[in-house]
């Protein structure tokens, strides 16, 4: 039992898949995992704990942004024995040679996040970083099953509503991807605690064109990443 999730030691797995929206952490428990159980709601931020194929799989909702999502993993990590966390979300491309519903695999994260300039002391600016297991998994998974996957830096941003369009630009220049809002600090904890991470993400709005995905393909795109996340740890 830890401050926000209320398990017992052994109820969660050691890997781990991490949904913000924890109504997407019980639909992946409850559409793929055989007999689910939900080890906390804390907060209404569902924990789930099943099998996969045959593996031991849990499914925690991180929430949105560095700080909720961190919260989660520390305790996961200090407290929980997890050793592998793979985040599956959504993000807006920021570079036109993306589409909505691509999967991009986020090999780093640029983050504006002052998370790691206040861990570092604002000496030094941390690179957070994939496991490169996991990224080679996961792009063989999904390139085996024919979905376009993307490689590259992320940005990890503290702002949903930004008003800073020539950053993103800049940042775009520079071979940054897209834009979600969890994985710098997954990828920084992960190496604290000497565990594995990967964020997987599926293009839901686009930066540059304004598209956005419908509700209908939002949540297909979730099935298939959720899917490349599943088969990703299990290999
Ligand atoms: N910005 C930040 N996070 C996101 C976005 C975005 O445009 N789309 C999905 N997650």
């Amino acid at each position: 039992m830890t401050a926000h999730i209320s398990a017992k030691p052994g109820d969660i797995a050691e890997t781990v898949l991490l949904p913000g929206d924890p109504l997407r952490a019980k639909w992946i428990a409850e559409t793929y995992l055989t007999d689910p159980v939900q080890y906390t709601a804390v907060r209404n931020m569902y924990g789930y704990t099943g099998t996969y194929q045959g593996h031991r799989l849990s499914i925690q909702g991180s929430g949105m942004g560095q700080p909720s999502a961190s919260i989660y993993a520390h305790e996961l990590l200090a407290e929980f024995g997890v050793k592998t966390l793979v985040r599956v979300g959504s993000a807006g491309a920021m570079s036109k040679d993306l589409s909505l519903r691509d999967v991009v695999a986020a090999i780093g994260a640029t983050t504006d996040s002052a998370m790691n300039r206040v861990r570092f002391n604002g000496l030094f600016d941390y690179a957070p970083v994939a496991d490169f297991g996991l990224l080679r998994n996961s792009v063989d998974v999904a390139t085996e099953k024919g979905k376009t996957v993307h490689v590259g830096p992320i940005f990890s941003a503290d702002t949903f509503y930004s008003d800073n369009a020539e950053m993103e630009a800049k940042l775009a220049e520079y071979g940054v991807l897209a834009v979600e809002m969890e994985a710098a600090a997954l990828y920084t904890l992960a190496a604290k605690f000497k565990a594995r991470a990967l964020t997987l993400v599926t293009i839901s709005d686009h930066l540059i064109t304004k598209e956005v995905m419908s509700s209908e393909d939002r949540e297909r795109s979730f099935a298939d990443m959720a899917e490349i996340a599943l088969e990703t740890v299990i290999r």
